[in-house]
């Protein structure tokens, strides 16, 4: 599997991170907008399955729950509602973070947010009984600590659930969407958020990003287990779960 994000014009994983970092700063007041302009709204479909996928364990009174990657909170504020209370986000970017607060407060909803980046969490081992990220795993700067730093906080049967871009398996379908991504989607996003490299740097995130099958598999490398997915869209975004 590739190491992790390679955005153009970084050398080395610092580097990749943090102009990760600076990107969804820069896009952060236009985020949900173009969500769900440039997904004709189906990522808040993506983010009902998942939420729907992991519902037994939020139904859990005592189980403690991360949304990891958290961004403007849309899979938090889905979580909480759910689970009727608050529960733990966190992400790496501050300006993600204060959408995020704005959002929860306006809904009358407690969860804490905490500003941390993903390979380093600062939480104890074996604390969590599932984690939640999604559009978020694509951008870190190593997948591979990533998956170890998710089994390191989640306790015995814990749960990581991963919702991902991914890879069409129609070709036509893929063709499609291929076309959309690389034409389409980094004009109206670069129009509509003022930042074009976001954008560009989207389909190319996709691109170089791993397949369901390939992920599954550095899951189950990771010490992950009972890992399965399954696709949605055709394929073009895929929801994997694996236990500790
Ligand atoms: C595409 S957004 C997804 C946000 C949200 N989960 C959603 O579904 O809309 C990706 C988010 O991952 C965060 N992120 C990327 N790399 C990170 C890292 N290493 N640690 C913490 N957050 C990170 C970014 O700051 C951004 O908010």
């Amino acid at each position: 599997m590739t190491t992790g994000t390679t955005p153009e014009g970084t050398a080395g994983e610092q580097a990749a991170s943090q102009w990760v970092r600076g990107m969804f700063g820069r896009i952060a007041p236009r985020y949900d907008l173009l969500n769900h302009l440039l997904s004709f709204n189906l990522d808040k479909r993506w983010r009902a399955r998942t939420v729907g996928r992991v519902s037994p364990i939020l139904d859990r009174p005592d189980s403690r729950v991360l949304d990891l990657c958290c961004g403007t909170g849309d899979v938090l504020l889905a979580l909480e509602s759910r689970a009727r209370r608050p529960l733990l986000a966190s992400d790496f970017c501050h300006p993600m973070l204060v959408e995020a607060r704005r959002k929860i407060d306006a809904r009358g909803l407690r969860s804490p947010l905490v500003e941390s980046d993903a390979l380093s969490l600062p939480l104890a081992e074996a604390s969590l009984d599932l984690i939640t990220v999604a559009f978020g795993f694509r951008n870190l700067a190593n997948y591979q600590r990533g998956l170890e730093e998710m089994l390191r906080v989640l306790r015995p049967g814990g749960v990581a659930a991963i919702l991902e871009f991914s890879q069409p398996t129609n070709s036509v379908f893929r063709a499609l969407c291929g076309f959309f991504s690389t034409r389409v989607l980094p004009r109206v996003g670069g129009i509509v958020s003022g930042s074009p490299d976001a954008y560009s740097y989207l389909p190319e995130s996709i691109r170089k990003f791993p397949g369901a099958e390939e992920l599954a598999e550095e899951m189950r490398r990771t010490g992950f287990s009972r890992v399965e997915f399954e696709r949605m869209t055709g394929g073009a975004v895929a929801l994997h779960l694996g236990y500790k």
